[in-house]
């Protein structure tokens, strides 16, 4: 991996020493350009503008390639939140529990806490990890669903996809997994890891701009559930042909028997261009190279931060981290405004930076 030319790619990087991939990932020259031609097609709607439209397509199965997945198991999202949202309105339409962690994004427990018939599981952090002892023991019969970010997002814990895959699998429950933190920076397989659903934005390791995202849906569950938010991206084919182009007859709705039936209604293209030529050059550089550089600087970092006797809010070891090493401060808010001055780019987070 030729370090010094990608870098170049990343203009920011010339003036900045950026470490806030877990907030917002760098722009590349790649995007930008993705942006301007992008920009540039729609002010003629040419030519130009179809192979846009091809290229937002294509770009669900540059992602279902990321995750090991399908292209037609892909749906477009315009965040993590709104897939997680989508998810849990699927799966909770009857009583029983839901399994999530006290480290998890809020969003990921707000989404199972709306609704107020379903009781919320959280299973306890210890030394910055959640045993996968700990989340089995919440596991019962009544579990609908284990839902988890693959990667933390603030201290960097990276759980054993597989190992609880099996787990929410024996007992009958769902698996669900937020892959914002983890998806284009290492590799995922949906099918190793038994994940039945799965979603991911595209700005922080996806590389793109904001406004895109991903929800994958194991091919065997797409029309097993009612879209909780119906749009006419979830019409059946032939009903909303005739609908556009004929008369109305959405007396009898009927919903497309592909994955697209959970889509939100239009999304951000200009997102979407940027995030495909974002996906495209990091399949190009390769994710085992990317996931092995990613490792080499974690635990660059975390040796020289134990040598300085920094309390880490990070997993020691690095089979149980990924991408993200937090270390506790105080005044991590000024420590973040002082770094910044100095052109080195942190996020305080939890006590630390
Ligand atoms: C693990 C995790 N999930 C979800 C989110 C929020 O994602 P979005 O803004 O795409 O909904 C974040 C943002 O930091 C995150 O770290």
């Amino acid at each position: 991996m030729n370090v010094e030319r990608i870098r170049e790619e990343f203009p920011l990087t010339k003036d900045y020493i950026y470490f806030n991939n877990a907030a917002t990932g760098a722009c590349s020259t790649h995007v930008a350009e993705a942006l301007k031609e992008y920009a540039e097609a729609r002010l003629t709607l040419g030519q130009e503008a179809s192979l846009w439209n091809e290229r937002i397509v294509e770009s669900k199965r540059l992602f279902a390639k990321l995750i090991g997945a399908k292209e037609s198991e892909i749906a477009f999202i315009p965040n993590t939140t709104a897939g997680l949202n989508t998810i849990s309105s699927m799966v909770c339409t009857r009583k029983g529990n839901v399994v999530t962690t006290d480290i998890g994004f809020p969003s990921n427990v707000l989404v199972w806490l709306k609704h107020g018939h379903i009781e919320t599981r959280l299973a306890k952090s210890r030394e910055n990890k959640v045993p996968l002892e700990e989340i089995s023991r919440h596991i019962d019969g009544d579990t609908i669903a284990v839902a988890v970010d693959q990667v933390g997002w603030f201290n960097g814990f990276k759980h054993d996809l597989k190992a609880l895959g099996e787990e929410a699998h024996k007992k009958g429950a769902y698996f669900v997994v937020d892959a914002i933190q983890s998806v284009g920076s290492m590799k995922i397989d949906v099918r190793r890891d038994e994940i039945d659903f799965l979603s991911a934005g595209s700005y922080k390791w996806l590389l793109g701009p904001p406004g895109a995202g991903f929800l994958y849906v194991r091919e065997d569950l797409i029309d097993e559930f009612v879209p909780p938010f119906p749009s006419i991206n979830s019409m059946d084919e032939e009903q909303l042909d005739r609908n556009i182009y004929d008369a109305f007859d959405l007396y009898q709705l009927k919903f497309s028997g592909k994955v697209q039936r959970y889509e939100l209604g239009t999304i951000s293209d200009a997102s979407c261009a940027g995030t495909w030529a974002s996906m495209k050059m990091i399949l190009e550089l390769g994710i085992d190279q990317i996931e092995e550089r990613l490792r080499e600087l974690d635990q660059y970092l975390v040796d020289h931060l134990e040598e300085l006797h920094m309390p880490m809010q990070s997993p020691r070891e690095e089979q149980s981290r990924h991408g993200i090493v937090n270390f506790k401060i105080k005044n991590n808010r000024e420590l973040e405004k002082r770094l910044r001055a100095k052109k080195i780019v942190v996020s305080a987070r939890v006590g630390g930076i």
